[in-house]
């Protein structure tokens, strides 16, 4: 099967850093060791209240850091004008509330299809390639399809907090979506609370392309080291790829 790509999402080295507010850990240093590790993108998440990531963090990266740069922002006008701004590889437009703790369901396509339509075109139109971060639900997808998104990055939230049968119907519908993608001509790439212990079924469905996972990841840097979390993480997609 196809490598899956590996977006390194490095936001909670920004949250530790913005704990004591000074200089350290920088997420840039992190961004260096991705490509040493087995990652493919630095994923970041520009959150409208700049909880981790910050502006400069992003124009940093984008200017210091030889790998693509996925972008993750909401679909407001302060992001719209920063993405055309800075031009960052790839875009993934996610919801946002600001009460959150983390993205917690996907975007409501559906609900909101001409003013993403607008969205995605600018953006597309700035060379950026735009993927919409949606449930695994066909309705969503068929409407990113609607809307000209090249790509959608399944949610995987629900499936990763559930056990037993409920995560085995979780899995079945991650897989009925990204086959709806392959039919609806969308790239698919999956992402959300990934760790060492569920990121094999998710990896080894052959229509996902990309992945991006944060969270687990700077969690068990600290304990293995940056460079070895991911190594493992690589190692266990490649291993569900049967590579
Ligand atoms: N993909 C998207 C679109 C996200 O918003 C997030 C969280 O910021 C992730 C992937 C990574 O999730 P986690 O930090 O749980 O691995």
């Amino acid at each position: 099967m196809e490598r899956l790509r590996l977006g390194i999402n490095i936001d909670h080295v920004a949250t530790l850093r913005n704990a004591r507010g000074g200089s350290h850990p920088d997420p840039l240093r992190a961004a260096r060791l991705i490509r040493q590790a087995g990652g493919d993108l630095v994923t970041v998440h520009l959150r409208e209240d700049r909880r981790h990531i910050t502006d400069r963090d992003v124009e940093r990266i984008k200017a210091e850091i030889d790998l693509p740069l996925n972008l993750e922002l909401a679909a407001t006008g302060e992001m719209y004008a920063i993405a055309r701004r800075v031009r960052p590889q790839d875009c993934c437009i996610v919801p946002e509330r600001r009460e959150e703790r983390t993205t917690e369901r996907g975007l409501d396509v559906v609900r909101q299809e001409e003013s993403l339509r607008a969205f995605v075109g600018g953006l597309r139109e700035a060379g950026i390639r735009v993927a919409l971060f949606v449930d695994p639900d066909p309705a969503q997808l068929e409407a990113a399809a609607r809307v000209g998104a090249p790509c959608v990055e399944l949610h995987t939230g629900t499936y990763a907090e559930a056990e037993g049968a409920e995560r085995d119907a979780e899995l079945a519908r991650l897989a009925r979506a990204a086959r709806l993608c392959r039919e609806l001509g969308l790239e698919c790439h999956a992402g959300h609370g990934l760790t060492y212990d569920n990121v094999g079924p998710v990896a080894a469905l052959p229509e996902v392309v990309e992945l991006n996972i944060g969270h687990f990841l700077i969690g068990e840097a600290l304990f293995r080291g940056f460079v070895e979390a991911v190594a493992e993480m690589r190692r266990l997609m490649d291993e569900a790829r049967g590579r």
